[in-house]
């Protein structure tokens, strides 16, 4: 089977590449490296030693697009192409919709005219809005606190509608919940430009000394330690969980993936420092605007239905994500 990996040299997006090629699929990546190296192309082939073609072309391209659908037989599309900063989604929310909806339409569009209907689409836990309670199912309410978020609930909400008009499309939506660490080999992990919004980039680079200590944005939330509490699910275990919902493309589906446990934020802080020995500074600052207290997920449906579940602890996570950056930037 060939594999069209939109995205495909972004964070997830490459480590995803890397499974699939190791399990025998042929792939070919479409991005326009707006946050992503070329460089990866090259290193993705280097750790698995197989070819893969990349196009540098934008889904906004229909042109391009159409190029590669002429070029390839494709059989399903795996899309991660997106923009994702929440803080800057706020700023420039028009810059989002128009490039993670347009750019989802334009996708879909190609693929229909080439009768390729099979897709498999990067949500997120976003979605969940503020949740009433924990572990979140995925019959959860659903709403939004900013654009990033409002570009994938519509994005869902189209996906579900181009199902309902034509029911030849296999549409399997994920809600990630929040993916940290970095491949085995720490070739492939996350790097953020200019500071880091997330916590595990931001723990990292304080780490290593290029920021002096990480603000802990709030400790009096009703957590364990009154720190916010979040599922972190390593990017392989996540990557994985393309796989298994490709095997099963079939109608539409949503799946959670998590691990279904939350981590504070000092307990991640403390775990990173545990396993590293080193010490990671933090200051407790005020909360962060449209934080919530606690966001883990029910992944039981994905177990059951995909077979999928997360299989690597904070420990590989805490790891992995240290070995990323000794190997790149020390
Ligand atoms: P990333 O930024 O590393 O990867 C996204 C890739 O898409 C980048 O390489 C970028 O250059 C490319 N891209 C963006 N717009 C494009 C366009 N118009 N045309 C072609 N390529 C384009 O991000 P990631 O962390 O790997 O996330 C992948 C997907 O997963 C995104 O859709 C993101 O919203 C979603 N997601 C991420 C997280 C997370 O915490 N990392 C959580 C939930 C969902
Ligand atoms: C985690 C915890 C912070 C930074 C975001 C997006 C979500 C999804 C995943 C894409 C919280 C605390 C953080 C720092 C801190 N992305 N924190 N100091 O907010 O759960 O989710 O990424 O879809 O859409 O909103 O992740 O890593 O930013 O924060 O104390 O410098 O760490 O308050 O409790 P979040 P995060």
């Amino acid at each position: 089977m060939k594999i069209l990996v939109t995205g495909g040299t972004g964070y997830i997006g490459s480590n995803t590449v890397v499974l699939l090629l190791k399990a025998g699929y042929e792939v070919v990546i479409c991005d326009n490296l707006y946050n992503s190296q070329i460089e990866v192309v090259d290193k993705i082939k280097k750790v698995t030693g197989k070819e893969v073609a990349f196009y540098k072309t934008d889904i906004l391209d229909r042109e391009g697009l159409d190029k590669i659908f002429n070029e390839h037989k494709i059989d399903a599309v795996i899309h991660f192409a997106g923009l994702k900063a929440v803080g800057e989604s706020v700023a420039k929310p028009l810059f989002y919709y128009h490039n993670n909806i347009e750019g989802t339409l334009a996708l879909c569009e190609v693929m229909a005219a080439h009768g390729c209907k099979s897709i498999v689409f990067s949500s997120s836990a976003t979605v969940y809005g503020k949740p009433e309670s924990v572990p979140i199912r995925e019959d959860f309410p659903l709403s939004t606190t900013n654009p990033y978020g409002s570009t994938k609930l519509m994005i869902e909400q189209i996906l579900q509608d181009l199902y309902v008009s034509d029911n030849e499309w296999n549409i399997t939506i994920l809600r990630y919940f929040n993916p940290i660490g970095a491949d085995e080999t720490g070739t492939f992990g996350e790097n953020p430009n200019g500071i880091p919004n997330n916590l595990m980039p931001y723990i990292v680079k304080v780490a290593n000394k290029e920021l002096p200590h990480l603000n802990v944005f709030g400790n009096d939330y009703d957590t364990v330690d009154g720190t916010g509490v979040r599922d972190y699910i390593h990017v392989v275990d996540l990557a994985n969980g393309h796989l298994k919902a490709l095997d099963k493309l079939n109608g539409v589906n949503i799946y959670n993936l998590g691990t279904g446990n939350g981590y504070s934020v000092l307990q991640l802080v403390k775990a990173f420092e545990e396993q590293n020995g080193i010490e990671v500074p933090y200051v407790i600052a005020p909360r962060r605007p449209g934080d919530i207290a606690e966001c883990y997920a029910d992944p039981a449906k994905a177990y059951n239905e995909l077979g999928w579940k997360a299989e690597r602890d904070v420990v590989d996570m805490v790891k992995s994500a240290w070995n990323f950056c000794v190997k790149n930037f020390k």
